[in-house]
C-alpha cells in the first residue's frame, strides 16, 4: 500500500487504474484549457495569514449545507460516468460521503441510477438535473427523485450546450468503451478494473437506459442527451422546474452577479459559483476569481457555494475565507475513487479534511463557522480591473 498523502498521490494511482479514455475524460477542460488551468492556479494566488499563541486544542471543521449537518462544507460534486472510473462507482462514493458526513450529488448522466443508489446507501443524496427538451422525461425524473427521497436537486444552468473536450472526440468516449483495436490495447494494461467491470451490471446511464423511449441501444444514449439539452432554458423554465420539484434546490453553475441575483430572487436555497470545472466556456474567469463580486451581490440573500479548482483543504479554506458557506469537489474524489474504489473517496475526504482542520488552526482558528476574510491575503489586483 503506498503512502498516499495528498490529492496528487491519488492522482497519480488513478492513472495507473483507469482507462484512458476516462483519465481523459476527467482530467480535461474545454478547447484550451485556460479556465480548467486558472481554476487551480488562482487559488495559489491567494495566501493565508498566520497567527499564533492562540488555544487550538478544540476544533470544528462541522456545519451546515442547505440546512444539513455536514463534517466539513464539502459536498461531492455531480460527475457524470463515475461507474466507469470505477464499478459501481456512485454507490460508492455515496458510501464514502455518507460515512464521512458530508453530502453526495448523483448526476443525471451517472452510471448507477438514482433507483440503484437509494437502494444501496442509507443516507439521502442529492439529485443533479440537466435541463433537457423532453418535459415528459424531466417530470418522470423529478418524480424518481422525490420517490428515491433525496433531500435536494441541484440544477445545472451551465450545460445547454457541451463545451468540447479535444480527449473525448480523439477517444471516442462511450459507456461503456467501444472495443476498438486502440482501446484494447489500453484496456490490456488495466486488467483490474476490466476484471470489476466485468463483474457489474452497471456499465451504462442508468437514469436514461429504459427511461427514453426508443432508445436502447446504450451508445446512442450520450449522443441523444446532447441533442436534448435545453436551448430554451429561461429563468422561467427553472422557476417551473423549482415549483415541479417543491423542495430545497440548489443553483449550479453561476459564475456572474447579475445572475447570482436572479438566483436568489427566484429563492433558490443555495447557488454554486462554479464553471464546471473549467470544462464549458473556456476563457471565463475562475470560480474563485468571480466568488468576491457574487458574495457582494447576493451573500446575505442566499447560500452560496463554491466548485472549480479545489484540490485541498487549504483551497476549501480560502472559497470559506471569501465569504463562501460551503464547497463542492469534483475531480478530487474522481481521483480517490479511480485509484480506490470507495476507500480512495474516504482517504480524498480525509485528506482534505485534515488539511483543512491543521490550516484553520494555524490561522488561528477554532471553528470554521469563525473563519472570515481576516485570515486571508489577497493580491490587490485579484478580482481584475476588466473593462466590461
Ligand atoms: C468528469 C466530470 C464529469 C462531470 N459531470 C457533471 C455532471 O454530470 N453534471 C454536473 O452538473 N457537473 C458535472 N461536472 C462538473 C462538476 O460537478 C464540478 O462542477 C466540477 O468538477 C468542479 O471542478 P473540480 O473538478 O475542479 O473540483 C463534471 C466534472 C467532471 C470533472
Amino acid at each position: 500500500m503506498p503512502v498516499i498523502t495528498c490529492i496528487d498521490d491519488l492522482k497519480r494511482i488513478y492513472r495507473r487504474r483507469v482507462p484512458k479514455m476516462f483519465y481523459d475524460y476527467c482530467e480535461s477542460g474545454s478547447w484550451t484549457e485556460q479556465t480548467f488551468r486558472e481554476n487551480t492556479s488562482d487559488f495559489d494566488l491567494l495566501r493565508l495569514r498566520q497567527r499564533v499563541a492562540v488555544d487550538i486544542s478544540e476544533r470544528s471543521t462541522a456545519g451546515q449545507m442547505i440546512g444539513q449537518d455536514v463534517s466539513m462544507p464539502v459536498a461531492l460534486a455531480p460527475v457524470g460516468l463515475t461507474g466507469m472510473q470505477h464499478a459501481d462507482g456512485e454507490i460508492k462514493a455515496a458510501r464514502a460521503a455518507a460515512e464521512f458526513g458530508v453530502p453526495y450529488t448523483l448526476s443525471t448522466m451517472s452510471i448507477c441510477s438514482i433507483e440503484d443508489v437509494a437502494e444501496n446507501t442509507e443516507a439521502p443524496f442529492w439529485f443533479q438535473v440537466y435541463t433537457l427538451t423532453d418535459d415528459d422525461y424531466m417530470r418522470r425524473l423529478i418524480d424518481r427523485a422525490k420517490a428515491a427521497k433525496c433531500s435536494a436537486i441541484v440544477i445545472t444552468l451551465d450545460l445547454q450546450l457541451l463545451g468540447q473536450r479535444h480527449k473525448d472526440l480523439k477517444n471516442g468516449l462511450s459507456a461503456p468503451p467501444k472495443l476498438t483495436p486502440k482501446t484494447l490495447a489500453n484496456l490490456a494494461t488495466k486488467w483490474a478494473w476490466g476484471l470489476e467491470m466485468l463483474q457489474t451490471q452497471r456499465r451504462s446511464f442508468g437514469n436514461l437506459v429504459g427511461h427514453v423511449e426508443g432508445l436502447e441501444d446504450p451508445a446512442s444514449l450520450g449522443a441523444w442527451t446532447s441533442q436534448n439539452f435545453d436551448l430554451t432554458l429561461d429563468w422561467k423554465r427553472i422557476e417551473t422546474l423549482m415549483n415541479m420539484w417543491g423542495g430545497k434546490v440548489i443553483l449550479k453553475g453561476i459564475l456572474d452577479a447579475e445572475d447570482a441575483k436572479m438566483a436568489a430572487k427566484l429563492g433558490a436555497d443555495a447557488i454554486v459559483v462554479s464553471n464546471h470545472g473549467g470544462r464549458q466556456l473556456d476563457g471565463a474567469l475562475s470560480s474563485i476569481r468571480m466568488l468576491g463580486p457574487i458574495m457582494d451581490a447576493v451573500g446575505d440573500q442566499v447560500e452560496v457555494y463554491l466548485d472549480s479548482g479545489i484540490r485541498s483543504g487549504q483551497d476549501v479554506l480560502k472559497a470559506m475565507a471569501m465569504g463562501a458557506k460551503g464547497t463542492m469537489i469534483g475531480r478530487a474524489y474522481v481521483y480517490g475513487l479511480g485509484a480506490m474504489g470507495q476507500k480512495g473517496v474516504t482517504k480524498a475526504l480525509e485528506t482534505i479534511h485534515k488539511e483543512l482542520d491543521m490550516s484553520m488552526a494555524l490561522c488561528g482558528k477554532r471553528r470554521l463557522a469563525d473563519v472570515d476574510r481576516d485570515i486571508l491575503l489577497v493580491p490587490e489586483d485579484f478580482e481584475g480591473r476588466w473593462q466590461g
